[in-house]
């Protein structure tokens, strides 16, 4: 078993640092292009044996050090009947967005362990066949809630705010909801076996840093505190550059920063008892190789000697991204001598 990635997480590795990359199984990967020419997106989650098989794709293909389990922040949406599917260029679609305060009411009551029994599936399968921990994930509830109100994707995220702005009461009742059901979506990734958590805050940036604290942070501690066993939580928000204080202060083992944060400030702000995990900027992956390699090499040289160290991207790899790029990328972190 490699076990750097938890050691790293908790502070304790003097070897060189352990890498995973934000989306490492996906569209990037011809192998997984492959499988996607036959099912739909959803499909492949829906289908432990498929799920189990795409959440080694990466580790098989290029060792990586972490797998994170095939799946999706959205499907809470699914658990609660909102009508959720993937559509071809777009992205997420909910066909039932809330839109009133009696939407929210109205939210079913769903049962976690069997409405998204499949996720706990395919941990089992994916856990008997790896060689390195297993992340379990789920998104944070501030960023569930945002496409949950928007219906998908948006710019700006412009009526989540205005809801938040306008009815703050109620957009809170919306955040207790979506927490509640993670806890307990959390909890049975664990008990199937992962043995790592990353929550996935991926719109925090549209949050003042007050709001921050009362709309995202507050629901991410109470998370952690539902947490029955104490695995270890990785804490990515698209924004940790500013939060990294206020996101290392809701106590995870580790927090994964966006490409704006500057690593070694960071590693001076939050102290040396918590992970740090990041932050190359996806898009040097699109430079020559001879770039690829000087970039992870000056992050690497960067971080040198820290314990808590965990290679990563600053947000998901793109489906463009050269292959290539990420053989150069996870050689030279294996490569790198401490
Ligand atoms: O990292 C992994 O390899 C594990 C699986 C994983 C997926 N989504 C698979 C996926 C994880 C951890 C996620 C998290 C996720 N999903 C986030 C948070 C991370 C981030 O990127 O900010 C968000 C915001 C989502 C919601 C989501 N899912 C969007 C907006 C999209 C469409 C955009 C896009 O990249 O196409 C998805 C689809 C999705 N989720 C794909 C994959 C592999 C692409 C599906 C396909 O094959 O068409």
């Amino acid at each position: 078993m490699n076990e750097l990635f938890l050691r790293a997480l908790h502070c304790e590795n003097s070897e060189r640092p352990p890498i995973w990359l934000m989306r490492q199984a996906g569209r990037y990967m011809p192998e997984y292009r492959a499988i996607r020419e036959k099912y739909a997106f959803l499909d492949m989650c829906h289908q432990p044996e498929l799920a189990a098989e795409i959440t080694l794709l990466p580790i098989k293909t290029f060792g990586f050090d972490a797998a994170i389990i095939f799946s999706d922040i959205l499907v809470i949406a699914e658990a609660l009947d909102m009508g959720l599917r993937f559509e071809e260029n777009v992205g997420p679609i909910i066909e039932r967005p809330l839109k009133t305060d009696a939407d929210v009411d109205y939210l079913p009551k769903p049962d976690i362990k069997d409405k998204l029994g499949y996720v706990f599936a395919a941990i089992r399968l994916a856990v008997k066949q790896l060689n390195v921990p297993l992340i379990g994930f789920c998104g944070a509830p501030f960023t569930v809630a945002s496409y949950m109100i928007e219906g998908g994707t948006s710019k700006d995220f412009k009526k989540t705010k205005m809801w938040m702005l306008k009815n703050p009461k109620k957009f809170h009742q919306i955040l207790e909801r979506i927490t509640d059901l993670t806890i307990d979506y959390l909890n049975y990734q664990v008990d199937a076996g992962a043995q790592a958590l990353q929550i996935f805050d991926s719109w925090a940036h549209v949050l003042a840093f007050r709001q921050f604290q009362e709309f995202s942070a507050a629901y991410q501690e109470r998370i952690l505190a539902g947490l029955k066993k104490k695995v270890p939580v990785i804490l990515f928000s698209r924004g940790s550059s500013v939060f990294a204080e206020q996101m290392s202060a809701i106590g995870p083992q580790g927090i994964s920063l966006d490409w704006n944060a500057n690593l070694t400030g960071i590693r001076k702000l939050v102290g040396p008892n918590i992970a740090l995990q990041g932050n190359l900027d996806p898009d040097i992956l699109f430079a020559p190789q001879p770039i690829v390699k000087e970039e992870t090499l000056n992050l690497l040289r960067s971080m040198r000697g820290d314990r808590g160290y965990i290679f990563n991207l600053g947000h998901g790899i793109k489906p463009e991204t050269p292959v290539e790029s990420v053989r150069t990328l996870v050689e030279t972190v294996h490569n790198f001598i401490p």
